[in-house]
């Protein structure tokens, strides 16, 4: 682990070092070797610690890491040796984690609607885990990749305690699941599970819940949806 990570910029500090010296520190440093680009530290200890803490905490669920929250190589790379699983909006973020040598089986293509050339590659590298809220989405996977493994994704219920609404962006609305599963069973694709995004930051855990109550709610409906 240690002979990939340190190929990248990572400095050692003291333990009893504080975040405010070692910015001051960094500070100091890009003064003198006159730069003025943009910087940022991050502590790859706290990373470390938080993602044992998950493991501790829910040891039967596997966190998939959005890449497009910080595709930063020394990050990714610690996470690839943690063992996380990644979450990857495009093909180009599919193609930075595997070459970072992460197998397909550790990746979910998280983007509900997707080019089909992309879909296309994604089955050529055996991404096979996939999002999906509408029904174009699902004639393209029908098209291009039917073995592939779907997760419905859904639109999350508002509220004000986040601080970037998911709203308005991806997911299927709770009334349209019955449909979308009907047709994917039509389609003879396979539909392995539900998504949703709460909304960024948010900062209510009850609404976590409540989320996971609807999600509970559209398992029962895809059942039903199976068994009639
Ligand atoms: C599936 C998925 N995961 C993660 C993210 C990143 O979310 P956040 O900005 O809350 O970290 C998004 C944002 O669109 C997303 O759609």
């Amino acid at each position: 682990m240690a002979a990939q990570l340190l190929k990248s910029d990572i400095n050692f500090v003291k333990p009893e070092s504080t975040i405010p010296e070692v910015i001051d520190h960094k500070i100091r440093d890009h003064v003198q070797q006159k730069s003025d680009d943009a910087f940022y530290i991050c502590d790859l200890g706290d990373v470390t610690r938080k993602y044992k803490v998950w493991k501790r905490v829910f040891p039967r669920i596997k966190p998939f890491y959005a890449v497009k929250c910080n595709p930063d190589p020394v990050l990714l790379n610690l996470l690839v040796q943690l063992g996380c699983g990644f979450d990857c909006a495009s093909k180009a973020e599919i193609q930075t984690m595997l070459a970072l040598g992460v197998t397909a089986d550790q990746i979910i293509y998280a983007h509900p609607c997707k080019q089909v050339s992309s879909i296309c590659y994604s089955q050529k590298v055996g991404v096979d885990l996939m999002t999906f809220d509408n029904e174009a989405e699902l004639r393209k996977i029908q098209r291009c990749f039917p073995t592939a493994s779907l997760v419905i994704r859904l639109l999350p219920q508002p509220t004000e305690k986040v601080r970037w609404t998911m709203c308005d962006k991806f997911g299927c609305k709770a009334d349209d699941v019955p449909k979308l599963l009907s047709l994917a069973q039509e389609l003879e694709l396979k539909v392995v599970g539900v998504s949703f995004h709460v909304g960024t930051g948010c900062y209510d855990p009850s609404h976590f819940v409540r989320q996971w109550k609807m999600q509970e709610r559209c398992l029962m409906l895809a059942c039903l949806t199976v068994l009639t």
